[in-house]
């Protein structure tokens, strides 16, 4: 985390006024810095971004977040101008997605439905029937016919957790995040050990033995909807430490204990690319309306669809 300066309050306030003298609205994800949460006008997670994204009225919307976001964004708001102030802040997930191979993948399967999760490209969008967050995966996939045939994209561990609540068998694209498919099982387990009494809070994009294990598997906001709500006192996080921001800020009198990820290649539990947006870089997005996402008009048209369609089940 960026440290608390008073550079840091003085970019905060030039934000504020930026923001006012342009109809900006800011908006961030749970993983984002601590200190551009502090200075967003909402927070949330995939899915409420998007409805957010959908019913403002703001002139500039920015999107404290990941590229899909802002994409998700400027498709539902053409009108609008969606800026990022990192334009590299992409997505391991959505990139372990390739629109070419994923056509060949529902080409090969023309009777299936396709469901591709919101951390997709535009362009794998456009070859998708709905678009789903994690926020809204299960009850989505509850609402089609039992024998309905599925593909689901690209996140391998969350289809793998919807399979197992709904006893669907969708065949599943092999992709996965790079932070949340490192959580290490043992590393939890011994965590558990030394608080025994901890709640183990997992999200769906873990692998399928932290699934099993938890107490609470959920989006961010379902994570932080349960932590307030629960009796317990402490919780294990499976998830980008971000989180733990808002979990504090909504419940300062229980504890909330970081999980870390081990591996040999990844020692950490913060998203990189999330960790690119700074105070700076949202200042000077603000200033300059720059890095402004765009999306090909075609492809914005075809990917409309399947995220309304998601808007309208959820
Ligand atoms: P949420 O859908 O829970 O916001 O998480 C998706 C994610 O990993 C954001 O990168
Ligand atoms: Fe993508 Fe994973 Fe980062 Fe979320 S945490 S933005 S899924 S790389």
């Amino acid at each position: 985390m960026e440290s608390k300066n008073i550079s840091q309050e003085s970019l905060a306030e030039e934000i504020k006024k930026l923001k006012e003298e342009k109809g900006a609205v800011i908006m961030a994800h749970y993983y984002q810095r601590d200190e551009v949460k502090e200075v967003a006008d909402f927070i949330g997670d995939s899915l409420a971004l998007a409805r957010k994204a959908a019913e403002t009225d703001a002139r500039i919307i920015v999107m404290c977040g990941v590229h899909f976001m802002g994409e998700t964004a400027k498709i539902l708001c053409p009108d609008r101008k969606v800026i990022i102030p990192d334009a590299n802040a992409g997505c391991s997930l959505a990139d372990s997605c390739d629109p070419v191979e994923f056509e060949k993948f529902t080409s090969a399967h023309p009777d299936h439905t396709v469901i591709s999760y919101v951390n997709t490209s535009a362009a794998v969008k456009a070859l998708t029937d709905i678009v789903v967050t994690s926020g809204n995966a299960r009850k989505i996939v509850e609402a089609l016919p039992a024998d309905e045939k599925i593909i689901f994209g690209p996140d391998h561990n969350l289809g793998e957790y919807i399979n197992s609540v709904t006893g669907r068998s969708m065949l599943l694209w092999n992709g996965a995040c790079h932070v949340h498919d490192r959580f290490s099982l043992e590393a939890i387990v011994e965590m558990k050990k030394a608080h025994p009494g901890a709640k183990v809070l997992v999200h769906p994009e873990c692998r399928r033995p932290l699934q099993i294990i938890a107490d609470k598997v959920g989006s961010t906001a379902a994570l932080l909807d349960f932590a307030r709500t629960d009796d317990a006192k402490e919780y294990i996080v499976v998830t980008e430490s971000g989180i733990l921001f808002d979990m504090r800020k909504a419940c300062p009198e229980k504890t909330f204990l970081a999980a870390p990820a081990q591996d040999a290649e990844c020692q950490c539990n913060e998203c990189d690319y999330m960790r690119m947006i700074t105070l700076k870089k949202l200042r000077d997005a603000l200033r300059d309306e720059k890095p402004e996402i765009t999306v090909d008009a075609e492809v914005a048209a075809k990917a409309l669809r399947p995220i309304e369609r998601m808007l309208a089940m959820s």
